[in-house]
């Protein structure tokens, strides 16, 4: 597979021309990359483009992800969500009705931040099984199908986060069927999946029917941070095609990373090459180390194959004390909170590793459970719309002191920005309770 902006680059760095443009380290090995950090010069294009190297480099990700259309993201899926958002308001849009999109509700903070944006509304669907934790919503089909039927307006379309945080894979196939019952385009939210795509048999979202999605490259594949991918099906409704880029561009940069274009380029000859058997090789030695824990006697979560959750409450430890003994055992996690660790692994995550893992989890004793579930969020009770709230004048106040007042801005906590409460809901006695679990101390208010 042919890697146009790599080549460009490399050629461009040999060649020992004088930097008259940006960026302001003209190339100098300060940090060591700087040689290849270039900007839009004659010949290298331009992401926002249709034409030029990165538009060829972009079709060989089309090519290899077997989409209609596939766009780089030099920031990560945060800006393919707000991207693929705008694509489907725009093209789907009624007169005189405002849009309305159909959500899980652990959708990340980047759809929170689209709907401030373009304005659209969210339904949220109600899963019949409740959800353990806020980054984990499990909808089925028939869940999907039950508030579609119920809804008090049709959305314009169904959007769902799948792989979530903690590595729980939704029915995307069921979901799209039930999307196309209805005649909604389905977008999902793939950040934690792009590797998905490269398993034997692939369990990727556009593959499974979704209409588009985000992946987050860097999550997954041999990427540097920031890059990620839009994907728009072949099968996905013609208008989301007539201006993708032009509507992405509205939410980015106009200096994207070439840096990272370039590891983008390069991860297609990966893809295309020794990705498949990297990957095929590390499923077992994954498999093994969450047999291995399992029978150690921790509760595992999550059907993701290349991560492992650990629900250690039962064994005796929270799961914020797991990733701290982990780190001082060398090992530092990607995520804990009170209940769960999350562990992220890649084909590039060395085999001595999982020893290393497994080894440290073998120290630990099993003591009296620890009591405590994660708190259920309330049934949001929304009182102005996303954007409203958002662009109303606010007040930070502590959150001990905001019952009854109204949310100006999406509440997270840093990890792993699945929103507690939105813009626009009122905060109740739940949700308080809930920023309290995740650390969250104060948040703005909607000024009375
Ligand atoms: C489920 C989910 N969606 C979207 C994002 C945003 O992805 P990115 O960091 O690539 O912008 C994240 C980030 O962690 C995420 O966990």
């Amino acid at each position: 597979m042919t890697t146009p902006i790599c080549d460009f680059v490399t050629e461009y760095v040999l060649s020992g021309k004088a930097r008259m443009h940006m960026p302001g380290h003209k190339g100098q090995a300060l940090h060591g990359l700087e040689p290849f950090d270039i900007t839009e010069i004659e010949g290298a294009g331009y992401l926002y483009s249709d034409d030029g190297i990165v538009a060829e480099s972009e079709k060989n990700a089309s090519l290899l992800f077997g989409t209609g259309r596939t766009l780089y993201s030099t920031e990560g899926s945060s800006l393919s969500i707000k991207a693929m958002l705008a694509i489907a308001v725009t093209a789907l849009k009624k007169d005189n009705e405002r849009p309305l999109v159909l959500a899980s509700r652990n959708s990340h903070k980047a759809f929170v931040d689209a709907a401030c944006l373009i304005d659209f509304d969210v339904s949220f669907i109600s899963p019949a099984a409740p959800s353990p934790s806020l980054c984990q919503a499990f909808i089925t089909p028939q869940d999907v199908r039950h508030a579609l039927k119920n809804a008090e307006r049709t959305p314009l379309c169904v959007y769902v986060t799948s792989p979530d945080y903690m590595g729980n894979i939704l029915d995307i196939k069921g979901i799209s069927d039930v999307c196309r019952e209805f005649k909604l385009p389905l977008l999902v939210d793939n950040a934690h999946g792009a590797y998905l795509k490269f398993l034997s048999v692939s369990r990727h979202p556009i593959d499974l029917g979704a209409d588009m999605c985000c992946d987050s490259a860097h999550k997954t594949l041999p990427v540097y941070t920031g890059g990620g991918y839009l994907h728009i099906s072949a099968n996905a409704d013609s208008r989301f095609f007539e201006d993708p880029k032009g509507i992405m561009s509205l939410f980015a940069s106009t200096s994207p990373s070439y840096l990272i274009m370039q590891s983008l380029d390069v991860c297609n000859r990966v893809l295309s090459s020794e990705f498949p058997t990297l990957l095929e090789n590390a499923l077992p030695m994954v498999r093994h180390a969450k047999d291995e824990l399992a029978a150690m006697g921790f509760e595992l979560m999550g059907d993701e194959p290349m991560k492992i959750t650990i629900l250690p409450q039962s064994f005796g430890y929270t799961g914020d004390e797991i990733a701290a003994h982990l780190r001082e055992n060398d090992i530092e996690c990607e995520y804990s909170d009170a209940f769960s660790v999350v562990l992220m692994l890649s084909p590039y995550t060395p085999e001595k590793d999982y020893g290393r893992l497994l080894f440290a989890m073998s120290l630990l004793c099993r003591r009296k459970p620890v009591e405590g579930l994660p708190l259920l969020l309330d049934a949001p009770v929304r009182k102005m719309s996303i954007r409203e709230a958002f662009f109303s004048r606010s007040e930070e106040i502590p959150a001990g002191q905001a019952l009854g007042r109204i949310c100006a801005k999406t509440a997270v906590s840093c990890q792993p920005s699945i929103p507690i409460a939105l813009p626009g809901e009122q905060l109740t006695s739940g949700l308080l309770d809930a920023l309290g679990e995740y650390g969250v101390e104060t948040i703005r208010a909607v000024k009375a």
